[in-house]
C-alpha cells in the first residue's frame, strides 16, 4: 500500500491517525492517499499561529515578497505536473488545469509586488479645523489575526492561492483547510511554501473533513475566516460566528446578456463562441459560469442556433486528452443533481435544445430554451455543464431579468456601446460587469466577490489584503507643521 501524503502543521510535514482517499472523477482511479489531522494536530497549528503572529507581522516586506516570488517561480517551473496532479484529482481537462497553474503563478506574484506597496501608510493633516492645529494623523494597516482559509474543490490550486497569498503578502499567519475531494492542489502548495524561510508557525495546510471543521471555524485565535464554497455551508458557518471576520465567495447563475446593437454575423458568432466555452468550462463548476443567456428579441432567433451548434462542439472525454474541453464533473453524485434538476425543467415545459444525458460523472453540455422561472436550473445555481436561454424585449427587460435572482456574482454584457456600458454597470446588481465577453472573465488582481446571496467580501489580491487588515491610526500632536 502506498504511504499517505503527509499533510503540513506549522511548516512541517506531519501524519495524523487518519487517511482520505483521493480518486479521479473521470476513471475512479486511486490518484493518492492523504493522512488527516488529529484534534490535538490542529490544536497544534492553531497555537503556533497563534503564537507565531507578531513575529511574522515584524518580517520585512522584502522577505515575504521573496518568498512569495519563490513560490510564483517554483509553480511555473512546475506547471506540467503540478496541471497533471489538479487534473487528476478535479477531473479538470488538462488545457483548463495549466490555466489554473497560471493563474496561481500570477496571485503570487501579484502578492509578492503588493507586499513590497502595501503599508506605506497615508497622512491626514488635522489642522483643518481649529481643534487640530499641530496634530497629524498617520494611518497605518494591521492584521487582523491569523487567517483560516477554506477552499472549494473547483480551482483547488488558485483558490488555495488566494487565501494563502494575500495572509502572507500582509504578514499574517494562514491555516488552510483544502476540499477534502481536491487536497493534494493545496498541499502542494505547502510543498512549495516550505522552501521558504518563512517562520514555522506562519502557515499550516490541514485536510480536515468538512465535519470537524468547526474546531477550526470557532477558534477565537482565528479571527479571520475566507471560505469559497456553497451558498449552505458559507452561511451556516456565518451564522455560527457571526462576530469574526468572515468572507464569503459563494455561488451564482451568471447572465450573459446579448443587447440589440450585438447583430452582426461576427458578433452573434463570437457571443455564441464564448458563451458556449465558458457554460461547460471545468463542466460548469464554476461560480460565474454562464448558466443564463438573456438575448434581446431581435437577436434571439439568430443567436440561439449559433450557441447550440458551438455547445455540441465542445469536445466532451478524458480530461487528460489535450482536446478535451468538457471533462467529468467533481462526482458522479454531482452529475446525477445535474440530470434531476434538468429533468425538472424539462418536466415542467422547457426545451431540451442539445444535451441532457448523463453517463457515470460526466454530464452532456446541455441547453434548455422555455424554462419555467420557478425550477432549479433557473433560479439555483446548477454548477454543471448547463445553460438556459430566454428572450427580453430591451435593454431594460434584459436587466430585469438578470436581476431577478438570489444571486449576484458577475453579469457578461455584449455591447458596443459605451453609454450602454455605464448603464449596465449601474443596473445590474452584482459584483462584476463584464462587457463585450461572458461573465466568466476574472483576472486575479480585480476585486471579485458577489453581492445578495453571492456573498460578502471581496478577493482580488489587494483586496484581499485589506480584508484581513484593518486601519489603525496614530495622531501625532505639538507639531510646527
Ligand atoms: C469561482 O468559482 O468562484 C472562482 C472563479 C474563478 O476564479 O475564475
Amino acid at each position: 500500500m502506498a504511504t499517505a501524503h503527509p499533510f503540513w502543521l506549522a511548516g512541517r510535514q506531519a501524519t495524523g491517525d487518519d487517511t482520505l482517499d483521493v480518486t479521479s472523477p473521470w476513471d475512479g482511479r486511486l490518484v493518492g492517499t492523504v493522512s488527516v489531522p488529529t484534534e490535538a494536530q490542529v490544536e497544534e497549528a492553531i497555537a503556533a499561529a497563534d503564537a507565531v503572529k507578531d513575529e511574522f507581522a515584524a518580517t520585512p516586506a522584502h522577505v515575504r515578497a521573496n518568498a512569495l516570488d519563490h513560490i510564483s517561480r517554483r509553480l511555473a517551473e512546475r506547471t506540467e505536473e503540478i496541471a497533471k496532479l489538479i487534473s487528476a484529482e478535479n477531473g479538470k481537462p488538462m488545457k483548463w488545469a495549466r490555466g489554473e497553474v497560471g493563474r496561481a503563478v500570477s496571485v503570487f506574484r501579484f502578492a509578492s509586488e503588493e507586499a513590497r506597496r502595501f503599508n506605506s501608510g497615508e497622512a491626514q493633516r488635522l489642522d483643518t479645523d481649529p481643534g487640530g492645529v499641530g496634530r497629524l494623523a498617520f494611518t497605518r494597516r494591521f492584521a487582523r489575526g491569523p487567517v483560516l482559509g477554506i477552499a472549494p474543490f473547483n480551482f483547488p490550486l488558485n483558490l488555495c492561492a488566494h487565501k494563502v497569498a494575500p495572509a502572507l503578502a500582509v504578514g499574517t499567519p494562514i491555516l488552510l483547510k483544502p476540499a477534502p475531494a481536491t487536497p493534494l492542489s493545496g498541499l502542494m502548495i505547502g510543498e512549495l511554501l516550505a522552501e521558504t524561510d518563512l517562520p514555522a508557525g506562519s502557515w499550516s495546510v490541514l485536510p480536515v473533513a468538512n465535519e470537524h471543521m468547526e474546531q477550526l471555524t470557532k477558534d477565537e485565535r482565528l479571527p479571520v475566516v475566507s471560505f469559497t464554497g456553497s451558498e449552505k455551508v458559507g452561511y451556516a458557518i456565518l451564522d455560527t460566528i457571526p462576530r469574526k471576520r468572515v468572507t464569503l465567495e459563494l455561488g451564482g447563475n451568471g447572465a450573459a446578456l446579448v443587447l440589440a446593437d450585438f447583430s452582426s454575423e461576427k458578433d452573434l458568432d463570437w457571443a455564441a463562441q464564448r458563451i458556449a466555452t465558458f457554460s461547460n468550462y471545468q463542466g460548469g463548476q464554476s461560480c460565474i459560469s454562464v448558466q443564463r443567456v438573456i438575448a434581446d428579441a431581435s437577436v434571439y432567433d439568430e443567436l440561439v442556433p449559433r450557441i447550440v451548434k458551438a455547445v455540441e462542439k465542445q469536445v466532451t472525454g478524458d480530461p487528460f486528452d489535450d482536446a478535451t474541453d468538457v471533462g467529468p464533473l467533481v462526482s458522479e453524485d454531482a452529475a446525477k443533481r445535474v440530470e434531476a434538476w434538468v429533468d425538472e425543467a424539462v418536466k415542467a415545459g422547457a426545451t431540451l435544445l442539445t444535451g441532457g444525458k448523463r453517463d457515470g460523472a460526466s454530464y452532456a453540455p446541455t441547453v434548455l430554451a422555455d424554462v419555467p422561472h420557478d425550477v432549479k436550473v433557473s433560479c439555483e445555481e446548477v454548477f454543471g455543464p448547463v445553460l438556459t436561454v430566454t428572450k427580453a424585449d430591451g435593454e431594460e427587460a434584459a436587466y430585469a431579468k438578470a436581476n431577478d435572482s438570489k444571486y449576484g456574482l458577475q453579469a457578461g454584457v455584449f455591447t458596443h456601446d459605451l453609454q450602454t456600458a455605464f448603464r449596465a454597470q449601474r443596473a445590474l446588481e452584482v459584483g462584476g460587469v463584464i462587457v463585450g465577453d461572458v461573465p466568466s472573465y476574472r483576472a486575479d488582481q480585480m476585486p471579485y466577490g458577489g453581492v445578495k446571496q453571492s456573498g460578502v467580501g471581496r478577493e482580488g489580491v489587494k483586496f484581499a489584503m485589506e480584508d484581513y487588515t484593518y486601519e489603525r491610526v496614530m495622531v501625532l500632536t505639538g507639531l510646527d507643521l
